[in-house]
């Protein structure tokens, strides 16, 4: 049995993307190993947010992976701010991390891009995340695409902090990404993600389901309703491959390249066939946010088996710092 790690936004809605790509795996994973599952909401606060929403949208992710199926009984949720020792490991581990392979990080320069004045808390983010992992010593993470170069870079923080402090102190983590197909957003361009406004949520409604695939990219190449259509190049039926059986995958396919139906026509079976799938998660999700209290507990509860581990490897990680130990109340001599 592996200890397993992973974190995902508190976006607020959990969509497609997060599902195929990530959240789907963490299901399976909870079956047969230790998981701890992380609503990373001190890495949110690193680009612009909006603070009224923040509440509402840590307590519907956490809606949204309960209703996926992520299992209390099975595996740890909790919210990253519950636990301090991520944020006080983020601070050692920035002791051993080069400011050149922050600043090379791909996703860090993509954001950087888009900032007048870019904060120290956006490069430091991949240091933050090594913490998460590497507090529990976990050996696993599993994480879209996107994230194996921070996880290249959580392995080398690992390898500079055990140079420095002692050999095999932290194990290596290993990204595991599934062999799911990159997941675009409805404009057939970018990855799916809440801040592009591409998404599908998990838990909408089929009639919201239906408005939103309506007008979503499909083939370029395919103009006219009667230009015969490439479903390898199309997101629409990248979605099919999730959400219809072989068979109607199949159907849909040869009706593309023979102009026998327009996107319309594909995307409508999508639509019903996505609605089906999700209902069950949708019913779950109903049912969670008629007893919000019960979903905060379960993240108490969460976070403090979540902090047993994180404190006794903050504990150890000290030691190893070689820094001085308060003396206990109990030790008191005046
Ligand atoms: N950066 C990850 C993402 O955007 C989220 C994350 C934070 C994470 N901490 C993590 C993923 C630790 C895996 C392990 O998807």
């Amino acid at each position: 049995m592996a200890r397993v790690f992973s974190g995902i936004q508190p976006s607020g809605e959990l969509h497609i993307g997060n599902y195929l790509g990530a959240v789907r795996r963490w299901v399976e994973l909870q079956r047969e190993h230790e998981c701890f599952f992380c609503i990373v909401d001190y890495h949110a606060i690193t680009q612009e947010y909006k603070v009224a929403a923040m509440e509402s949208q840590t307590l519907d992710m956490a809606i949204g992976l309960l209703a996926a199926g992520i299992d209390p009984e099975r595996a740890v949720l909790f919210v990253q701010s519950h636990v301090p020792e991520h944020t006080e490991l983020s601070w050692v581990l920035t002791t051993v991390t080069p400011v050149g392979e922050l600043e090379r990080m791909t996703q860090f320069k993509e954001k950087a891009q888009r900032q007048e004045s870019v904060l120290a808390g956006l490069m430091n983010y991949p240091v933050l995340q090594a913490a998460d992992v590497l507090l529990y010593k976990a050996t696993l993470v599993p994480v879209g695409e996107d994230q194996v170069q921070h996880i290249e870079l959580m392995r080398e923080i690992a390898r500079k902090f055990n140079a420095r402090y002692g050999a095999g102190f932290f194990p290596e983590p290993q990204a595991l990404v599934g062999q799911a197909r990159r997941i675009l957003g409805l404009d057939g361009e970018s990855k799916m993600s809440k801040s592009m406004g591409n998404t599908i949520g998990v838990l909408e409604e089929p009639e919201s389901i239906w408005q939103r695939l309506r007008p979503a990219k499909t083939d370029p190449a395919r103009v006219t309703r009667n230009d015969p259509g490439n479903p390898e190049v199309c997101n629409i039926y990248t979605l099919h491959r999730y959400f219809s059986d072989p068979e109607t995958q199949e159907h849909v396919a040869r009706q593309c390249r023979t102009a026998g139906w327009g996107c319309l026509d594909c995307k409508k079976v999508l639509a019903d066939n996505m609605a089906r799938e999700l209902a069950p998660m949708r019913e779950r999700a109903a049912e969670l946010r008629g007893k919000i209290h019960e979903v905060r507990e379960i993240l108490a509860v969460g976070a403090a088996k979540a902090r047993e581990v994180a404190r006794e490897t903050m504990q150890e990680v000290r030691e190893r710092l070689g820094l001085l130990q308060p003396i206990r109340a109990e030790e008191f001599t005046r």
